[in-house]
């Protein structure tokens, strides 16, 4: 499964690029707000930081106004996404984005229905939004286990973007579904490192070699 970033922070996102671990990125407007920058600046930083995808996301309502922006943000960098919100007019705009090779990321996905149009649409990934579904009471990782399903049943193409992921279980639940990729926030990426025992072990191995030493020079 590829691990994307869900953050529009150049610093937090040099840091796991460099180790190969970054696949690709997601942004948002709130993302955008949360980085204190202008989103072609700092979409032009992470261009440069990552080459995979990277998604950019608009504000506008109209299938043709999304994709004049599309337009727009494609042009920054050979690898930026078009994200655009699932609704009549995004997937008129995907149709119209996809016809010019520009790839896009529908967003704000909350249902399979809306999952199976975005597909048909001609959608690059599709992001369903797990930890938010999982706030209200419902189950987010069913939607993707049957979202992936769906997708495999008809051979679709559209990859499935596990997005608002909370924590290192979702992320795990999310490959064991088939998700083709999880976009992470940098804190949970963070926690997917660590273990108690893990800690506990090396501790205990330090000792180990200084009681060694000790005893044997
Ligand atoms: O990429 C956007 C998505 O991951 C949002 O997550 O935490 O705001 O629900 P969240």
């Amino acid at each position: 499964m590829k691990i994307f970033l869900d953050t529009a922070e150049a610093d937090k996102i040099r840091r796991f690029a460099e180790m190969g671990m970054v696949d690709g990125v997601t942004t948002n407007p709130t993302l955008i707000l949360k980085s204190g920058r202008k989103q072609k600046d700092a979409i032009l930083e992470i261009c440069k930081l990552v080459p995979g995808p990277v998604s950019v996301e608009g504000v506008s309502e109209k299938a043709k106004d999304m994709a004049a922006d599309g337009e727009e943000f494609a042009s920054w960098a050979a690898n930026v996404v078009v994200k655009v919100p699932m609704t009549e007019e995004g997937l008129r705009a995907v149709r119209m984005l996809s016809k010019k090779g520009i790839k896009t990321n529908v967003t704000l996905v909350f249902s399979a229905a809306q999952a199976l149009l975005a597909a048909k649409a001609g959608a690059t990934f599709v992001s369903p939004f797990l930890g938010r579904l999982d706030d209200v009471g419902e189950e987010g990782m069913e939607l993707v286990r049957q979202i992936v399903a769906i997708y495999r049943n008809y051979g679709f193409k559209t990859s499935v973007l596990a997005a608002s992921i909370r924590s290192p279980l979702h992320v795990v639940q999310a490959a064991l579904a088939g998700a083709d990729i999880s976009t992470v926030p940098p804190d949970v990426l963070e926690k997917m490192f660590r273990h108690g025992f893990t800690d506990a072990g090396i501790k205990k191995f330090l000792e180990d070699y200084n009681s060694a030493k000790k005893k044997t020079g």
